[in-house]
C-alpha cells in the first residue's frame, strides 16, 4: 500500500527506493526514453480518464502540448501558491507517464533494477498496477528493485507518476521556472545477484588510492569465498586489501558481514589532477565469486589530486588556486531542464574557453554526465544539495519534519558524486536559513567524507569570523568589495572567502569586475567567487499560441536572438502569477548559449599571460597555477591611432606557472611604427598552439596588451576655416550628414540594473528621461556660432553649450554643460544626434571589440570594423546597448564604403551608435516590439555611467559615478 499522500509528508523522503551509490550503470543499460502514453490530471488522487495523449521523456509536460494546460511559471522567492509547508494546494497538476517494457529474457535469474534520472517532485512507480515505490528530490535519480516484480521474457506495462506540487517544492524554492514532470533519462539495468552496491574513490596526489566496495547479495546471505580486484590503466592490478580487516577472526570479518572490501595502492608518477591538468586514469573494479568468475563490474574515471583548507586558504594540490567560478542551473531554452551530453559538453568548454575554472552546481546537484565532463575538461566543482526553502526558510531550517529530507538529500549528493575528483567542495543548499536540520547534514557529511571541505552561506551568514560547523568557507553572496577586503584585512578572517555568488549577470551588467579580480588577486584572503550566473532563463515561445517552441523550436534563434515569430519569454509572459518578470534572465550567455561581452570581459581577466611594461621592457607573466605555457603560441599586434595594424609572430619563453621573463618585442615590429603615429598600443594575441579538450586549435585565450605610447592631447585646431556653420533659429545644427542634430543627453535606456538598484526611478522623478530643449541664445561670432539651450529637471535648469566653429578638418563641436548639485547620479552628459541613412557600417578606435563600459572595459584598445546593427547586444530586455568604452574617433560609412561621416574626439569617449532611440529600448519589454530605425543613432559621452550589479548586488563604485559639476568635450565632424 502507498503511503497515504506522500506528497504531504516530508517524513517521506522515499519508499522502495535504493541506496544512492557511485556505480555508473548506464553502459549496457535499456534506456527508455522516447515518446511514453501520458496524461495530466488535475491532482493526484483524481482518476485517470480513457484518453492518453503523448509526451516525450525525459522531458517537463510544462513546455509539451500535452502540458498546454500548465505552462512554465518562473518565481524567485515567492512560492507560486500560499500553502504553508508541508502543505501543498489542492490543484496539483500530476503527469501519469505509461509504457510498456520488454524484460529481455535472459535476464532471467538477475537482478533487475530501474533507474529514474529526475521526476519533480514526487515520484510514484508503478508496475502492471503495482506499487514499487515512491521517491523524492527532484535533482537525484531513484531506483527501484523491479526483480520479481517484473518477469524476463514478457512485457509489463512501467507507469510512473509525477505529482507537481508537495511538502519537497518548499525545499525546491530555487530561483527559476518551475516546471514538472521527469528531466533526466529512464533506465533498466540488471545486474548479477551478487553485485557491486556501491564503489567509493579515494585518490591523493601522492598516489595513495583506496577503493571502498560494498558488495551486495540479491537477498539473505553473501556466499562464501567472494572478492574484488581491479585495474588501474597504466599502473597494472590492484588486489583486495586483506589488511583492511586483519585482527578480526575469520567468522567475524567485516567484509563477509557488510560486504565490504578495499583495494588499495600506492600509485608512483600520478600525474595529479586539477582544473588546469585534469589527467584521469580508468579505474575498474571487479567484484569475484569464490571461483574467480567475475560476477559485477564498475568502471571509473578517477583523478589524484588533494583538496584542503590550511589556515584561510582553500588548497588543490597544496596550491592556493583562484576560483573563477560561474552558477550553473540545469537549463535548456527549448526543454527547460533537460540537455544531452553533447549539449552540457559544448557549454563547459564555453565555459572553459571564457576562462572559467570552476563551476557550483546552483542549486541542486546537476545531471551526472555534468560531472563526467567537469573532470574530463577540468573545472572544479561545488557541489550543491537540492534544498532552498527561501520563502519558508527559517520554518523549514529547525522542523524536524524536514530533518530527514536534509540529511537525504546531501548524503545522496555525495554517495553519488564523491568520485569525481572536479567535486572539490560539499555545499549544503542555498537561501534556507540556518538551523539544526544544517548541522545533522553536516555532521553527516564529515564523517562520511573526510576529504572535502563543506560549504554553507547560511552558516557563516551573519559572522564570517565564525566557528559554526556547517560551513568551512565563507562563501556570502553579494558582499561588496570592500566588505570583503575589510574582512581579508581584519585579523579575525579564519577561513577563505570564497564568494558563492557575485556580480550579478542581468541585462548589461558585472560592471566591476575587474576592480573585484584586482583586490582578490593582491589581498590575501580572497579566493575568488561564483559569478551569478550562467544563463539566461529565456524560454523560446511561439508568438502564434504562446506556447514553448519546445524542441521544434531548434534553430529558431541565432547570435542570441529569437527568430522571426519567436521570442524569448520571462516570468509572465505564461499568463503566470505571481512572477518575478525578467529576473531569471541574469546570465552570461543568452538562452541560446551565446556568450554576452561580460564573458569576454570575464575572459581577459582570468588571462594565464599576463604582460607588464616598465617603459623598457616587456615582461610576460604565467598566471596559471600548474601549467607551463607550452600549450599557448603567440602573436605580436602594434596599433597606433594613426597608422596600419603591424603583427609579428611571438615566442613565448619556457616558463613555470607563476613565473615571469622578459619578452622581446622583435625590432622590426617597433620599427614599423610611424614617428608621429600618435598612441601606440602593443598586444598580445594568445591562441592554443594545438587542440585543447575545450578549444580546438587557434582558439583566442586572452590579449593582454601595454600601451607603448601615450596619446598626445593635441588641442584641436581652432584655426578658423573657410565655411560656414548652419544652425536654425533655436541653435539647432543643420548638416547634410545629420538627420537629428546634436542635442544634451543625460538619460540610458534603464538597464536591469538602473531599474532595480532605483537609479532609474531617480532619473524619472528628475525628468531626465524627458529633457525638453529650451533655447537661450544663438550668437555668431565670424565663423563661430554659440548656442546656448537650457534643460529643465527635477533639480533645477541644467545650461548646456555648443560652440561650433569650422576648422580645416571639418565642423569642431565644443560643449560645456554644469551639473547642479541635485544631479548627483546621472546615466551619462554628452550629445546625441542621427545621422542620415545608410551609414550602417562602423571602425573605431578604441576598446573593442566587444562591447564595453566604464567598469567593464578589459577589452583591448584597437581599431575594429563593425556593421552598426552587430554593436547591439540583444539583452532579453531591451535596455542600453551597444556602447564602446574610450573610443578616440570613428568613421561610419555605408556597408559598400560609400561616402560618410568620420568624427575625432578630444578624449577617449564612451560612443554608442544603434537603431534605437534611448526611449524605443526603455518602452519595449521584448524585442520583438522593437523597430529598427534606418538613420542610427549616435551618442557620444564626455561621461557614463558605470554598470554595477545593482538587480541584485552592489551597485557600480563612487569612481565610476556621474554627478554634478562641469563637463566639457568637444569633437570634430567631418564628411568623408
Ligand atoms: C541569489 C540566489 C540565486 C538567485 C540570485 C539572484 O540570492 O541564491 O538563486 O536568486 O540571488 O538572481
Ligand atoms: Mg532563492
Amino acid at each position: 500500500m502507498l503511503p497515504l499522500r506522500p506528497w504531504e509528508s516530508p517524513e517521506i523522503t522515499s519508499w522502495r527506493r535504493l541506496p544512492m551509490h557511485a556505480v555508473d550503470r548506464r553502459p549496457g543499460s535499456i534506456g527508455l526514453d522516447g515518446t511514453w502514453r501520458f496524461q495530466l490530471l488535475p491532482a493526484p488522487d483524481a482518476p485517470l480518464a480513457d484518453h492518453w495523449s503523448t509526451l516525450e521523456v525525459p522531458g517537463v509536460w510544462t513546455m509539451q502540448d500535452a502540458g498546454a494546460s500548465d505552462p512554465p511559471h518562473y518565481t524567485n522567492v515567492t512560492m507560486p501558491w500560499p500553502h504553508h509547508p508541508p502543505a501543498s494546494p489542492a490543484a496539483n497538476p500530476t503527469g501519469v507517464h505509461e509504457r510498456d517494457i520488454d524484460i529481455p529474457a535472459d535476464w532471467a535469474g538477475r537482478r533487475i533494477v530501474l533507474q529514474v534520472g529526475a521526476a519533480e517532485s514526487v515520484l510514484i512507480v508503478e508496475v502492471d498496477g503495482q506499487a514499487v515505490g515512491i521517491g523524492k528530490d527532484s535533482h537525484l535519480a531513484s531506483e527501484f528493485d523491479l526483480t520479481g516484480v517484473v518477469r524476463p521474457g514478457e512485457r509489463s506495462t512501467l507507469r510512473l507518476t509525477v505529482v507537481k506540487w508537495s511538502d519537497s517544492s518548499h525545499i525546491e524554492d530555487q530561483d527559476q521556472w518551475w516546471h514538472g514532470g521527469i528531466t533526466r533519462s529512464v533506465l533498466l539495468y540488471t545486474t548479477d545477484p551478487l553485485h557491486l552496491a556501491d564503489v567509493a574513490v579515494r585518490a591523493g596526489r601522492d598516489g595513495a588510492l583506496r577503493v571502498d566496495c560494498q558488495v551486495r547479495p540479491a537477498g539473505g546471505a553473501l556466499p562464501p569465498g567472494w572478492f574484488v580486484s581491479g585495474e588501474l590503466e597504466g599502473w597494472g592490478e590492484l588486489a583486495q586489501d586483506t589488511a583492511f580487516d586483519a585482527g578480526m577472526r575469520a567468522d567475524e570479518r567485516v567484509s563477509e558481514f557488510l560486504g565490504e572490501a578495499r583495494l588499495s595502492a600506492t600509485v608512483t608518477g600520478v600525474r595529479p589532477w586539477s582544473a588546469e591538468t585534469p589527467h584521469l586514469y580508468r579505474l575498474t573494479v571487479r567484484l569475484h565469486r569464490a571461483d574467480g568468475t567475475v560476477a559485477d563490474r564498475s568502471r571509473h574515471r578517477i583523478g589524484f589530486r588533494d583538496v584542503e583548507i590550511r589556515g584561510r586558504d582553500l588548497l588543490v594540490n597544496g596550491e592556493r588556486v583562484f576560483i573563477r567560478g560561474v552558477n550553473r542551473h540545469d537549463f535548456h531554452p527549448l526543454t527547460g531542464r533537460t540537455l544531452t551530453v553533447e549539449e552540457m559538453r559544448a557549454d563547459l568548454a564555453t565555459v572553459k574557453r571564457f576562462g572559467f575554472n570552476a563551476v557550483r552546481t546552483s542549486h541542486y546537484p546537476n545531471d551526472p554526465a555534468l560531472l563526467d565532463l567537469a573532470d574530463e575538461l577540468g573545472l572544479y566543482v561545488v557541489d550543491e544539495a537540492d534544498i532552498e526553502s527561501h520563502d519558508h526558510a527559517h520554518e523549514i531550517a529547525d522542523d524536524p519534519r524536514y530533518l530527514p529530507a536534509f540529511v537525504d538529500r546531501v548524503s545522496r549528493m555525495a554517495l553519488r558524486d564523491g568520485n569525481h575528483p572536479s567535486v572539490v567542495v560539499w555545499s549544503l543548499g542555498n537561501e534556507s536559513d540556518y538551523g539544526a536540520n544544517h548541522d545533522a547534514a553536516a555532521g553527516w557529511l564529515r564523517r562520511h567524507d573526510p576529504t572535502r571541505p563543506l560549504q554553507y552561506e547560511g552558516a557563516a551568514k551573519t559572522d564570517w569570523s565564525s566557528t559554526r560547523i556547517a560551513s568551512d568557507i565563507v562563501c556570502p553572496m553579494y558582499a561588496s568589495l570592500d566588505e570583503i577586503v575589510a574582512h581579508a584585512r581584519s585579523g579575525t578572517q579564519t577561513k577563505p572567502l570564497i564568494l558563492c555568488e557575485y556580480s550579478h549577470a542581468m541585462g548589461n551588467s558585472n560592471g566591476t569586475l575587474a576592480d573585484h579580480w584586482a583586490a582578490i588577486e593582491t589581498t590575501p584572503g580572497l579566493q575568488g567567487g561564483f559569478i551569478w550566473e550562467l544563463w539566461d532563463h529565456g524560454i523560446l515561445q511561439r508568438l502564434s499560441d504562446g506556447r514553448p517552441a519546445g524542441r521544434a523550436g531548434a534553430g529558431a534563434y541565432a547570435d542570441g536572438v529569437a527568430g522571426e515569430g519567436h521570442r524569448w519569454a520571462y516570468g509572465g509572459d505564461f499568463g503566470d502569477t505571481p512572477n518575478d518578470g525578467a529576473f531569471c534572465a541574469d546570465g552570461l550567455l543568452f538562452p541560446d548559449r551565446t556568450p554576452k561581452p561580460a564573458m569576454y570581459e570575464h575572459r581577459e581577466l582570468a588571462a594565464p599571460v599576463r604582460l607588464s611594461y616598465d617603459g623598457r621592457t616587456v615582461t610576460v607573466h604565467n598566471h596559471q597555477h600548474f601549467r607551463d605555457l607550452s600549450w599557448l603560441t603567440a602573436q605580436w599586434l602594434l596599433s597606433c591611432e594613426d597608422g596600419d595594424e603591424v603583427t609579428a609572430p611571438a615566442a613565448l619563453p619556457d616558463l613555470p606557472p607563476g613565473g615571469c621573463a622578459e619578452l622581446p618585442v622583435p625590432p622590426g615590429l617597433t620599427a614599423a611604427l610611424p614617428a608621429d603615429g600618435g598612441e601606440t598600443w602593443l598586444t598580445l594575441r594568445v591562441t592554443t598552439a594545438g587542440d585543447e579538450t575545450w578549444a580546438t586549435r587557434g582558439t583566442e585565450i586572452c590579449t593582454p596588451q601595454i600601451r607603448l605610447r601615450e596619446r598626445e592631447t593635441v588641442p584641436f585646431g581652432t584655426t578658423p576655416a573657410r565655411g560656414r556653420v548652419e544652425v536654425d533659429d533655436d541653435g539647432l545644427l543643420l548638416h547634410p550628414l545629420l538627420t537629428a542634430p546634436p542635442v544634451l543627453n543625460l538619460w540610458r535606456a534603464p538597464t536591469d540594473n538602473d531599474l532595480l538598484g532605483g537609479a532609474a526611478d531617480l532619473w524619472r522623478e528628475l525628468g531626465l528621461d524627458t529633457l525638453v530643449r529650451k533655447p537661450l541664445s544663438v550668437s555668431r561670432e565670424g565663423a563661430t556660432v554659440s548656442v546656448r539651450s537650457a534643460y529643465d529637471t527635477g533639480a533645477g535648469p541644467v545650461v548646456h553649450e555648443q560652440v561650433l566653429n569650422p576648422v580645416p578638418d571639418g565642423l569642431l563641436i565644443e560643449e560645456r554643460v554644469v551639473l547642479p548639485d541635485g544631479l548627483s547620479d546621472v546615466a551619462r552628459v554628452g550629445s546625441v544626434f542621427e545621422t542620415v541613412a545608410g551609414l550602417d557600417r562602423i571602425e573605431w578606435y578604441g576598446h573593442g571589440p566587444w562591447e564595453s563600459y566604464p567598469d567593464r572595459c578589459s577589452a583591448p584598445v584597437g581599431r575594429y570594423g563593425a556593421g552598426v546593427d552587430a554593436l547591439f547586444t540583444p539583452y532579453l530586455r531591451p535596455q542600453e546597448s551597444g556602447g564602446r568604452h574610450g573610443v578616440r574617433g570613428f568613421t561610419l560609412r555605408p556597408a559598400d564604403g560609400g561616402p560618410g561621416l568620420a568624427i575625432r574626439l578630444d578624449s577617449p569617449r564612451q560612443v554608442a551608435v544603434g537603431r534605437y532611440r534611448d526611449r524605443d529600448l526603455a518602452d519595449a519589454a521584448h524585442h520583438d516590439e522593437l523597430v529598427s530605425r534606418p538613420c542610427p543613432v549616435v551618442r557620444i559621452d564626455a561621461a557614463h555611467r558605470g554598470l554595477g550589479t545593482a538587480s541584485c548586488g552592489p551597485d557600480t563604485l563612487p569612481p565610476y559615478l556621474v554627478g554634478a559639476g562641469t563637463y566639457t568635450w568637444s569633437w570634430v565632424l567631418r564628411s568623408l
